[in-house]
């Protein structure tokens, strides 16, 4: 089949047309659009149409299905599969998953290597997510941050006492099946391409290991402020049909609650299984 990539920023993202895959898919496709995902990052795959059964197959491409531990956001009959929804509320408040920068389900020991989305409902403008590039924003880091960070072990809970928003309350039943906090290097390295990157989130972060926790905040602080510029972004504005599969040991993303709140958005999710994050000094 012919397809074509095409990069959407200098570092971050690309566009890939001319697939299906929600038809099987021959083994070099796979292999290049495996090579193109660890090389941009984030792959918007264009012209897809999909139910549930074909959106899960088009992500097994990629890796293995996660299953999600909370189950009031399953899409019913489907338990891989879950939802992010502006329809997300609880009696008089409203949750936009994800509206500030983070990466999946950095609690778990081996948070998830991609996180999928698939759009059934947009509003007619606004929503975009924003992913920006933590290799880069590692690598442009002042020598002397680096040595300082290079080892350090920062604990992430389900949600941090110092998160900057509230996560929806979870379930009596998920938060049985939540995993033990995850304790994760600052600076992971990643297993295919070899780069380093930073591994943020305020949302889960409670400390680093060694660092009173005035300090570990205002150091948080600071790699956020650095990773989030503009020059490490690519922001992706949705169209019906587009594939999005971003690598959650590569970028960070965030939702935009920039839209009219009556239009419905609504979109499946899927996440595929990872690895515990590499340190630093395992790789060298
Ligand atoms: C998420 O944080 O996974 C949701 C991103 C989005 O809804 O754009």
């Amino acid at each position: 089949m012919a397809f074509t990539i095409t990069p959407l920023t200098a570092h971050t993202g690309a566009e890939v047309r001319g697939v299906d895959l929600a038809r099987p898919l021959d083994p070099e496709t796979a292999a290049a659009l495996n090579l193109a995902w660890a090389q941009f990052h984030v792959l918007v795959i264009r012209d897809q149409r999909y139910d549930p059964s074909d959106f899960m197959r088009a992500a097994q491409v990629f890796g293995t299905l996660l299953q999600h531990h909370q189950r009031e956001m399953h899409v019913p009959r489907f338990p891989e599969m879950y939802f992010v929804s502006n329809e997300q509320t609880v009696p008089g408040k409203r949750f936009i998953a994800g509206e500030t920068f983070h990466t999946d389900h950095s609690n778990h020991p081996a948070p998830p290597k991609a996180t999928i989305l698939y759009p059934v409902s947009l509003p007619s403008s606004g929503g975009d997510t924003q992913y920006v590039n933590m290799h880069l924003a590692y690598d442009e880091l002042p020598e002397a941050m680096k040595r300082r960070i290079d080892g350090l072990k920062a604990v992430h809970v389900y949600l941090s006492k110092y998160s900057p928003r509230e996560l929806r309350p979870l379930s009596e039943d998920s938060r049985k099946v939540l995993p033990p906090p995850g304790i994760h290097p600052l600076v992971r390295v990643h297993p295919d391409n070899g780069r380093k990157a930073l591994f943020l989130n305020p949302v889960r972060i409670e400390s680093i290991i060694g660092m009173p926790d005035d300090e570990a905040l205002d150091l948080v602080a600071e790699l956020m402020a650095h990773a989030t510029q503009r020059t490490y972004e690519y922001r992706h504005q949705w169209h019906y049909g587009d594939m999005v599969i971003w690598d959650n040991r590569s970028v960070m993303h965030k939702a935009n609650p920039d839209y009219d709140m009556s239009e419905r958005r609504y979109l499946y999710r899927l996440m595929l299984q990872g690895e515990v994050p590499i340190p630093v000094e395992a790789a060298a």
